[in-house]
């Protein structure tokens, strides 16, 4: 199987998108001024109220949102804020299909990604499902323009349909884990980055966010060799760790290591992700990784702590990183001068504490959702690390 997006297919990604009347924009300025030729105040001002009454997370206010975007001067408007997704994913799906011949791809939206997959691999069969009915109109029409018979849509929604049907591929990209405000599951303290393994805990995320009904159904259609590409906005260790064990927990094992997916957006550069591909009851081959990702924490010399900054406020060293821990964990000859740890009704929990350490005064702050942060600064300086421990120690969780 190709793993690589071939060059050739990331060429015609773009016609592709060109076709739909996407735009790609290298500057946000530039996507700004055409957004407010192609649309109206009072369209951006029903497009901006939509977006806020989506964040809800109630069902009727999502499949509202997306009915909206399917609107001839606003599809091309709000698609083309994705326009870098469509290449990334696209293309790391586009090459992996190997020899499914039944292709199911589950919230497909107006079919941006499904009718592409379907021009690229004429001869096979492919399904798009979705539960906005005005997006699966579009994406009927747009197939039919396309000329496009190896490809169908139906307007369902897997949390109250079964899906017909079992398919070799069941591609799932932005579709699963809707539930953009959920936090995730809580590290079991402030101390370490390890979730508990607590099924009452796991359920409630997966009942919340949806998830479950929709992998319940989605595996269910999943032929005995069938494999399934997923990627979501799991990238923090809160939401990965509980998306990952409601995988593994339907027997869906990572066939190929996991991969991060990074793109830029309109006013943003995206980290999501992982991208995994899975196998039905395949042997485990790749662990599930449960580990803080990577980060940019910058690297601790004991030796050479001195900033070579002008600002005389500018710390001795400073850290905002997951791997603050480790380098607090390191601090020598510590003597711990306060310490808060504060408890939220739901176990979350937030420590900070200011203590002197051979490198000099630090601020160490933990918290149940993976932020760490680490602030050392001359002795002379403490009384701004003791302002800051104040503020942090009388928050309320
Ligand atoms: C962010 S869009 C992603 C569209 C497309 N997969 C892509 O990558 O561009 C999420 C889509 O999932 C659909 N969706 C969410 N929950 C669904 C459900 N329970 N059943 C069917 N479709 C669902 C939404 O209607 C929406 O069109």
């Amino acid at each position: 199987m190709d793993r690589e997006p071939r060059a050739e297919v990331r060429a015609t990604i773009h016609e592709h998108l060109a076709w739909w009347g996407l735009k790609r924009f290298t500057s946000d300025a530039d996507y700004f001024v055409w957004q407010r030729k192609q649309l109206s105040p009072a369209d951006l001002t029903q497009l901006n109220a939509q977006i806020d009454r989506k964040r809800g997370g109630e069902r009727r206010d999502e499949v509202a949102f997306y009915d909206l975007t399917t609107q001839p001067l606003m599809l091309p408007v709000l698609y083309s804020q994705r326009y870098e997704y469509y290449c990334e994913i696209g293309s790391h799906v586009a090459a992996r299909f190997g020899n499914a011949n039944s292709i199911l791809d589950f919230g497909c939206g107006v079919g941006i990604l499904s009718t592409f997959y379907a021009t690229q691999y004429a001869d096979r069969q492919f399904v798009g499902v979705d539960r906005s009915p005005a997006s699966i109109a579009v994406a009927r029409e747009k197939a039919r323009k396309l000329g496009l018979t190896n490809i169908r849509f139906e307007c369902v929604d897997v949390e109250s349909e079964n899906l017909a049907g079992a398919y070799d591929l069941i591609v799932a990209t932005h579709a699963l884990v809707q539930a953009e405000q959920d936090p995730g599951i809580p590290s079991h303290s402030w101390q370490t980055f390890e979730r508990a393994r607590d099924a009452k805990q796991q359920a409630a995320f997966e009942q919340r966010t949806g998830i479950g009904i929709r992998l319940d159904r989605l595996r269910a259609s999943l032929a005995r060799e069938g494999r399934m590409i997923v990627s979501e906005k799991t990238r923090q260790l809160a939401r990965r760790v509980p998306f990952q064990r409601a995988l593994a927990g339907r027997g869906l094992q990572p066939v190929e290591a996991p991969k991060p997916i990074h793109y830029q957006l309109v006013e943003e550069v995206a980290d999501d992700g992982p991208f995994y591909v899975l196998g039905r009851g395949a042997p485990q081959q790749f662990q599930w990784d449960e580990s803080p990702e990577p980060d940019a924490g910058g690297p601790f010399d004991r030796n050479n702590l001195k900033t070579d900054s002008t600002d005389p406020d500018a710390p001795l060293y400073e850290n905002h990183w997951p791997s603050a821990q480790r380098v607090w964990e390191k601090l020598h000859d510590t003597h711990l001068l306060k310490e808060t740890t504060n408890q939220g009704p739901d176990g979350r929990q937030l420590h900070v504490e200011l203590g002197q350490a051979e490198e000099g005064v630090y601020l160490y702050c933990a918290n149940t959702l993976d932020q760490r942060q680490l602030v050392i600064v001359e002795p002379a300086r403490m009384v701004m690390l003791e302002s800051y421990y104040q503020e942090i120690a009388s928050s309320v969780l």
